[in-house]
C-alpha cells in the first residue's frame, strides 16, 4: 500500500489516501517507474512548436488587422503585469534565425500557426487579402522547406479577427463557420502546394471554456453554462466544413491531411476500487477531449455529456439542454472528419465524484459533478497547473487508441515551464520531464498506439496568454528585457538533440551520459546571459550553439 498525499486544487486541504498498486490497469503493471530502453520507428518525426500570437509580435505591422488577443491584452487588468504580445519574440522579423535553431537541432518538423487577421485584416476573404501577410508565411514555409523541415500548420491558435468578435460575437455565432471556411480555403489555395499537414483548431477546449465561460482568455466573456457549449458547437461544425472543403476541392491535387489539435490532461480515479470515482474520471476526460473527439470520430457528443447537461438543464427548469444538438444530417457530415489527431498533453489530475446540485449558477465545471486533485509530491517547476506525471501520458494515449479506433496521432504539444525570474539555463527539470514523457510515449507505441510525431512545446519562451511572460516553456530562453530579444539555448536543447539523433533511448549507459553532457555546456550560456543582462539593450555577444 502506497500512501499518497493529494492536494485539492485551490484549497490547502491535503488528503492521505491508500491505493493498491496491484489494482492498477494491466497494461501499466509494474511499469510505471521502470524506464524503457528502445528506439522509435524509422521516420518518426521530431519537432518543436509555437503559435502566431505568442511569438510573432509585429501586431500592427504590414497591414495586419487586430485580433481578439490584441484587443484583450490592450485592456488593463486582464494579463499578468499587463503584458501584451505586441512585440513578444519578434518572430516576425527573426524567423530565419529561428529556422537556423531548428536546423541545428535537426528537427523534422516545425508546428506554427497562421494569424487570421494578418492574412485577412477584416476577417473576410471577400473583403481584402493582405499580400504582405501572405508573403511572410510564404517566406517562412519556404525557409523551412529549404532546410528540410516539414511545416505543420495550425489555422487557428486563438487569434480571431477582432472585427468578427465585435460584429457577430465571434464563436457564439454560427456565421463563423462560413467565415472560417473561407479563410481556410485561402490557406489551401496559397500555401497548400507546400503545406501537407493542416490543423484547423488548436485546443478548442480553451477557446470555448476560457474565452466564453470563465473569461480568463480573449474575448473575455463569462457566459456561464452556455457560452462554452455554443462556441464548441460552432467550432466543431467549422472544423468539419473545412475538412470537407479540403476533401472535395484540394485533397486530390495537394495530397495533404487535415486534423485538429485537442488538449487533454489525463484523469485518474482517486480510488480505483470505487465505481463512482472511476465514472467521475471517465466524465473528466469525456468533458475534456471527448467533447470534441467524439463528434469528429463518432458523429455526436459523448453520451455522458448529453445525460449530465440535459438532466441539469431540466432541473433548472429549462425547456432544452444547454448542450446544443446536432441534426442527423450534421452528425453524418461531422463524423469521420479527422485525418490525424493532434494531442497537446502536459499533466494529470486525480478525480473524485463530487455532486453540484443544480442551482441558479450552472457552469461547465459544475455540470461535470467531479473534483480535481493533485499529489503534492508531483514535481511542478513552473506553471501552477502543470505537475509532471509521465505515466498519465501513456494512459491518455491508450485511451485515445481504444476510444477512437486507433487514429493516427501527432503529439502537437508537450513540455514544461519555469517561472519568469528563473534565469538558469541548466534546466534539469525540463530534461527530466522530456525524458520521462517521451519514454511513456514510446511505451504507448509499444502498446500499439499509432503516434507519428512528437512536438516539444515550445521552441522559444513566449507570451503565455493570461500569464503574460511569467511562465517560460521554451527550449530556448528569450531575454524579453532586451529589445533584440536574443535567444539562448537551455541545456534541454542539447538533451533533445540527443534524443533526436538517437531516435529514442538506445541504452542505459548512453542515456545516462546525456544529462551530464548537456549540463557541461549550459554554464557558458548562463554566463553569457548574465553578462548581456548587465548591458541590457546592448548585448556584447550573441549566444553560440554547441554541436552534439
Ligand atoms: C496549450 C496552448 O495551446 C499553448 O498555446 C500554451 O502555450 C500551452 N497550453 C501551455 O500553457
Amino acid at each position: 500500500m502506497l500512501p499518497r498525499g493529494l492536494l485539492r486544487l485551490g484549497h490547502v486541504l491535503v488528503l492521505l489516501l491508500c491505493v493498491s498498486a496491484s489494482d492498477d490497469f494491466d497494461w501499466t503493471k509494474n511499469d510505471r517507474s521502470s524506464f524503457y530502453y528502445g528506439t522509435f520507428q524509422t521516420g518518426f518525426s521530431w519537432g518543436a512548436g509555437s503559435s502566431a500570437y505568442q511569438t510573432e509580435g509585429a501586431w500592427n505591422i504590414d497591414g495586419k488587422g487586430m485580433s481578439i488577443w490584441d484587443a484583450f491584452t490592450h485592456k488593463k487588468g486582464r494579463i499578468y503585469l499587463n503584458d501584451t504580445g505586441d512585440s513578444s519574440c519578434e518572430g516576425y522579423y527573426k524567423f530565419k534565425d529561428d529556422v537556423s535553431l531548428m536546423k541545428d537541432m535537426k528537427l523534422n518538423h516545425y508546428r506554427f500557426s497562421l494569424s487570421w487577421p494578418r492574412l485577412l485584416p477584416n476577417g473576410l476573404k471577400s473583403e481584402y487579402i493582405n499580400e504582405k501577410g501572405i508573403k511572410y508565411y510564404d517566406d517562412l514555409i519556404n525557409t523551412l522547406l529549404d532546410n528540410k523541415i516539414t511545416p505543420i500548420v495550425t489555422m487557428y491558435h486563438w487569434d480571431l479577427p477582432q472585427v468578427l468578435e465585435e460584429k457577430y460575437g465571434g464563436w457564439q455565432n454560427s456565421s463563423m463557420v462560413n467565415y472560417f471556411n473561407d479563410y481556410a480555403n485561402l490557406c489551401f489555395e496559397r500555401f497548400g502546394n507546400r503545406v501537407k499537414y493542416w490543423i484547423t483548431f488548436n485546443n478548442p477546449w480553451s477557446i470555448a471554456v476560457e474565452g466564453y465561460e470563465t473569461g480568463e482568455h480573449a474575448p473575455g466573456l463569462k457566459l456561464r453554462g452556455t457560452g462554452a457549449y455554443k462556441a464548441a458547437h460552432n467550432m466543431i461544425k467549422a472544423h468539419a466544413k473545412v475538412w470537407h472543403t479540403y476533401d472535395t476541392q484540394w485533397r486530390s491535387k495537394q495530397k495533404g491531411l487535415v486534423g485538429i489539435s485537442l488538449s487533454a490532461d489525463w484523469g485518474e480515479p482517486v480510488d480505483i476500487t470505487n465505481q463512482r470515482d472511476i465514472e467521475a474520471a471517465e466524465r473528466y476526460i469525456q468533458f475534456y477531449m471527448g467533447w470534441f473527439a467524439t463528434p469528429l470520430f463518432n458523429g455526436d457528443y459523448p453520451q455522458v455529456m448529453k445525460d449530465y447537461i440535459g438532466r441539469k438543464s431540466a432541473q433548472q427548469g429549462l425547456g432544452v439542454s444547454r448542450l446544443p444538438v446536432f441534426s442527423a444530417q450534421e452528425k453524418s457530415f461531422i463524423r469521420g472528419t479527422c485525418d490525424f489527431l493532434g494531442i497537446g498533453h502536459f499533466t494529470t489530475r486525480y478525480i473524485t465524484q463530487k455532486n453540484y446540485p443544480s442551482g441558479q449558477v450552472n457552469s461547465y465545471f459544475t455540470d461535470r459533478d467531479l473534483a480535481e486533485l493533485v499529489d503534492p509530491h508531483w514535481p511542478d517547476p513552473g506553471s501552477e497547473w502543470l505537475y509532471s506525471v509521465p505515466w498519465g501520458f501513456r494512459r491518455l494515449l491508450n485511451f485515445v487508441k481504444t476510444q477512437y479506433g486507433n487514429p493516427m496521432i501527432y503529439v502537437t504539444e508537450n513540455g514544461v515551464s519555469e517561472k519568469m525570474l528563473c534565469t538558469d539555463l541548466c534546466d534539469e527539470w525540463r530534461m527530466q520531464y522530456m525524458k520521462d514523457y517521451i519514454n511513456e510515449m514510446l511505451k504507448a507505441m509499444k502498446d500499439g498506439v499509432d503516434v507519428k510525431g512528437y512536438t516539444a512545446w515550445s521552441l522559444l519562451d513566449k507570451f503565455e496568454w493570461d500569464e503574460g511572460f511569467s511562465e517560460r516553456f521554451g527550449l530556448y530562453y528569450v531575454d524579453f528585457g532586451n529589445k533584440n530579444k536574443p535567444r539562448y539555448p537551455k541545456a534541454s536543447v542539447q538533451y533533445y538533440k540527443r534524443i533526436i539523433s538517437s531516435n529514442g533511448f538506445p541504452n542505459q549507459r548512453e542515456v545516462e551520459s546525456w544529462k551530464r553532457k548537456a549540463l557541461e555546456t549550459c554554464s557558458s550560456s548562463n554566463q553569457l546571459l548574465a553578462e548581456n543582462k548587465e548591458h541590457a539593450g546592448m548585448p556584447k555577444a550573441w549566444p553560440v550553439h554547441d554541436e552534439v
